[in-house]
Parts: structure tokens; C-alpha cells; sequence
């Protein structure tokens, strides 16, 4: 991973103040540029929201841990396959995210910033695809 973790902390803590407002954007940015995968989610996302939010802050948390990082990611994968989530989705949800990310870290976000982010997702989405996909076939 080229991902700097001091970097992805510092600008995760720079936006949790605004948790809200970062996943409110990233759920419009992402049902606006792909509207095909709003009917996988329920119709209301106010918990949703919040438990992405905190998939996130563990995930963070927990980003030398491999052992850790890599069960829980197998684990969100495998239930992700179960809401219907495809390989091919997720390009989508981490341009959203790191969309949502940039819109809300202001002066925090940084081209360094947004290679650490585009590295680890590269990581988390990699894990959970292969962990899916297993479990499906
Ligand atoms: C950074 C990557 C992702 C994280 C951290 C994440 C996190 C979560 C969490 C915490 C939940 C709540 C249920 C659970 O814990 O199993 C959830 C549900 C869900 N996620 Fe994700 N997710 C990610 C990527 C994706 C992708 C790529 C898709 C593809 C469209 C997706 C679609 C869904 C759907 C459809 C649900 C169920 C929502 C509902 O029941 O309304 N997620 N996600």
C-alpha cells in the first residue's frame, strides 16, 4: 500500500466533525452518477449512514492491524455480496467516497491525501471483492 496512515487519520479526523455531511454527499454523488444501484439499498439510509460511518472509523482504526483489518474486511465483503453488490460497483462507491472526502476535509485534503485514500480503498475494495466472490461460488 502507498498509503501514508498518518494522512488518512488526520484527514478523517479533519472531516468526523461533519460525518453527516460527508455521507449525505456521498450517498447523492453516488445515486446521481449510478442510478442503477439505488434500488440495492432500503429506501431510507438515515441508520445506514451512520453504520457506514462507523465501518469506516473501524476500518481506520485499525489500518496496521492486517490480521484485523483483513477479517473484518473478508466479513463486510461476504455481506456485501448478500445486499447484491457486484465487482464492478466498487470503482463507483470509492470515486463517491473519496468525492465526499475531498468535498468536506477543505484545506486538509491534499493530492498526498487523496493517493493515501485511493490506495487504502484500492486495499479494502480488493479484499472484500475476493471475499464476496468466494462465498458466492
Ligand atoms: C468502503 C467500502 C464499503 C463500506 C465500508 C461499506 C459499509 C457498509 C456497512 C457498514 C453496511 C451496513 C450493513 C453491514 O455492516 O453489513 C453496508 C450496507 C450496504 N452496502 Fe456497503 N460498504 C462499502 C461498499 C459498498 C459497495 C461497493 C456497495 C455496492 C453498491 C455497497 C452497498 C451496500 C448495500 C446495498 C447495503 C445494504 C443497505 C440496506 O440494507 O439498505 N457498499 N455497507
Amino acid at each position: 500500500m502507498t498509503a501514508d496512515i498518518s494522512l488518512i487519520r488526520s484527514s478523517f479526523a479533519a472531516v468526523q466533525p461533519h460525518s453527516s455531511q460527508v455521507t449525505e454527499y456521498f450517498y447523492d454523488h453516488l445515486f446521481t452518477h449510478n442510478p442503477g444501484v439505488r434500488p440495492l439499498f432500503a429506501a431510507h439510509l438515515d441508520e445506514q449512514r451512520d453504520r457506514l460511518w462507523a465501518a469506516l472509523g473501524a476500518l481506520v482504526a485499525n489500518l496496521e492491524n492486517t490480521d484485523t483489518l483483513t477479517g473484518m474486511l473478508q466479513n463486510l465483503g461476504r455481506r456485501h455480496a448478500g445486499y447484491g453488490a457486484l465487482a464492478e460497483h466498487y470503482p463507483a462507491v470509492g470515486t463517491s467516497l473519496i468525492a465526499a472526502l475531498r468535498h468536506c476535509a477543505g484545506d486538509a485534503w491534499t493530492p498526498a491525501v487523496e493517493e493515501s485514500w485511493t490506495a487504502v480503498y484500492g486495499v479494502i475494495s480488493s479484499t472484500m471483492v475476493a471475499a464476496g466472490e468466494a462465498a458466492q461460488s
